[in-house]
């Protein structure tokens, strides 16, 4: 049953309808003045809110409680009481969130009808907004793939500040996945359903990114034919991603802050500002500290900004994750003439792992995509990947792995036996198995979700592969029937 927060100023009315409610098993929380309803609103948490429109002629209270609800999370679902002639006032209630109005007096049938359908709405809403969370954290979480200690922090962080509204600033090279980082904090927030505004800050000169992120009215300058509304308001109820940040001009940044301050915009040439609820995330690949010493960055606006930093490892310092990488990119490639999936060679893996990626996981992307195009059986080997590559590659050969064991390539890659390397199931798992072994400082329970989410991956494409046949898709995996069934319940479970 419900928890059902009740507010009127008609003390014999509040007590007949928490009666009512009771005797209808809900929990009720009647309140006949304002401000400890408003309290109980925020602290209690409650499924329902029945509030009258005015409590007395001169405010409507009803609005502001409205108001307040609908800045909850979750917010409750709101039945407004009307009595005659306040008609208008409920229709505005409806149009700013209400669920639904009930006009005085009240008939208890009429309300014991209203409350069941807003409790059935809240639990179909409440189920497809956990769903659909389900389904997005699943996609969202599966593209970002790193087990090493940093990768592991970012995704905890990420978790923890998803859902808050605060700003967040996402520091990194080039092409170590700002982007992608942006967009799973907004979709793993509450805002999903909004839009995901991507700004790049450096792509338009200063009067044009003025205007396209604040907007204009017609006039305003030559050119401004029409009004335009500003990427802040596109945004509205989601999330704007300010994509390099640091070359900002700082007229601009100025006004940015004053956004971020004041949570309104003002279109140019236009003296009215609108309130915007936009979560901000900023990126950036170089250093916000030194251009404040150098004077082209506001410090203030830097401190308004650098409320939650996120910082992503280069990929040189994370070289474990490669194969995991390499893997996800072939994932859903098959060869064009074969028609079969990609392997590569353990030299080539090698040839991967050792080298120090300047342009992070994009470069490597890249190269990944180049190599699957180029190489003509599928398997991937050396003379497929880019030059830069292949030179450094020259230094190893079968015999000399040994020696690169103080230098070279990962442990990780040592311990493989063939000189194929399978984009496979077992051997992924076994290759992660060996990463784990190898004693780093790895939350193993994050490590083991992220293995079994992997996982359910892999099982999913076989059983895709396979049209559902279970005997095959564990044949083509490699392990038994039994083990097949109880990994695919395991996924169900988590
Ligand atoms: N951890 C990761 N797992 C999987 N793919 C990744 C990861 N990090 C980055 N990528 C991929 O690499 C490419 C580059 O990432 P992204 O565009 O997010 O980088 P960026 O930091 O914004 O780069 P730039 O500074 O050049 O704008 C994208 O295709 C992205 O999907
Ligand atoms: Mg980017």
């Amino acid at each position: 049953m419900a928890k059902i927060l009740l507010l009127d100023d008609e003390l014999t009315m509040v007590q007949m309808v928490t009666e009512f409610l009771r005797a209808d098993g809900h929990e009720v929380l009647p309140f006949t003045s304002f401000n400890p309803a408003i309290e109980a609103l925020e602290s209690s948490a409650p499924d329902l809110v029945i509030t009258d429109l005015y409590l007395d002629k001169t405010r409507a209270h009803g609005l502001e409680v409205l108001q307040k609800a609908r800045s909850l999370n979750p917010p409750p679902t709101v039945i407004v009481i009307t009595a005659f002639g306040s008609i208008d006032t409920a229709v505005e209630a409806m149009k700013t969130g209400a669920y639904d109005y009930l006009e005085k007096p009240l008939k208890l049938d009429g309300l014991k009808f209203c409350v069941q359908r807003a409790l059935s709405y809240n639990n179909a809403v409440s189920e497809n907004i956990y769903l659909r969370k389900q389904l997005k954290k699943k996609y969202q979480f599966n593209q970002i793939i790193g087990t090493s200690t940093k990768m592991q922090e970012v995704f905890k962080m990420i978790e923890r500040v998803a859902d808050s509204d605060s700003t967040i600033l996402v520091l990194g090279g080039s092409g170590t996945g700002k982007e992608l980082i942006a967009k799973a904090l907004h979709y793993n927030s509450r805002r999903q359903f909004g839009p995901f505004v991507p700004v790049n800050c450096s792509a338009l000169p200063e009067n044009l990114l003025e205007s396209e992120l604040f907007g204009h009215r017609k006039g305003s300058f030559t050119g401004a034919i029409t009004d335009k509304k500003g990427l802040f308001q596109e945004a509205d109820g989601g999330t704007i991603f300010l994509d390099e940040i640091g070359t900002m001009p700082p007229v601009l940044q100025s006004r940015l802050l004053r956004v971020l301050q004041e949570r309104e915009v003002r279109r140019v040439g236009d003296n009215i500002a609108v309130s915007v609820n936009v979560r901000v995330v900023a990126a950036t690949n170089e250093s916000l500290e030194k251009r404040i010493k150098e004077g082209t960055f506001r410090e203030d606006l830097f401190y308004r900004l650098n409320v939650i930093p996120i910082t992503l490892p280069e990929l040189r310092e994370r070289l474990d994750d490669i194969p995991l990488l390499v893997s996800h990119f072939l994932r859903d490639k098959t060869h064009p003439r074969t028609g079969s999936h990609y392997q590569i060679t353990r030299q080539a893996m090698e040839a991967l792992s050792s080298h120090d990626w300047p342009g992070n996981v994009r470069e490597l992307e890249n190269a990944i995509e180049r190599a699957a195009t180029l190489c003509e059986e599928s398997t991937i080997q050396v003379t497929d990947l880019p030059p830069a590559l292949r030179i450094h590659s020259e230094n190893f050969s079968s015999d000399t792995v040994i020696e690169t064991r103080e230098g070279g390539p990962p442990q990780s890659m040592m311990v493989l036996s063939e000189s194929l390397y399978p984009l496979r199931f077992s051997e992924i798992q076994q290759d992660s198995q060996v990463v784990q072994a190898a004693g780093e400082e790895k939350p193993v329970a994050a490590l083991k979700d992220f293995l079994r989410n992997q996982e359910q991956g892999y099982l999913n494409r076989a059983m895709a592969q396979t049209g559902g046949d279970k005997e095959k898709a564990a044949e083509l995996l490699g392990i038994s029937l039994a083990t097949l069934y109880r990994k695919l319940s395991e996924g169900e479970d988590g």
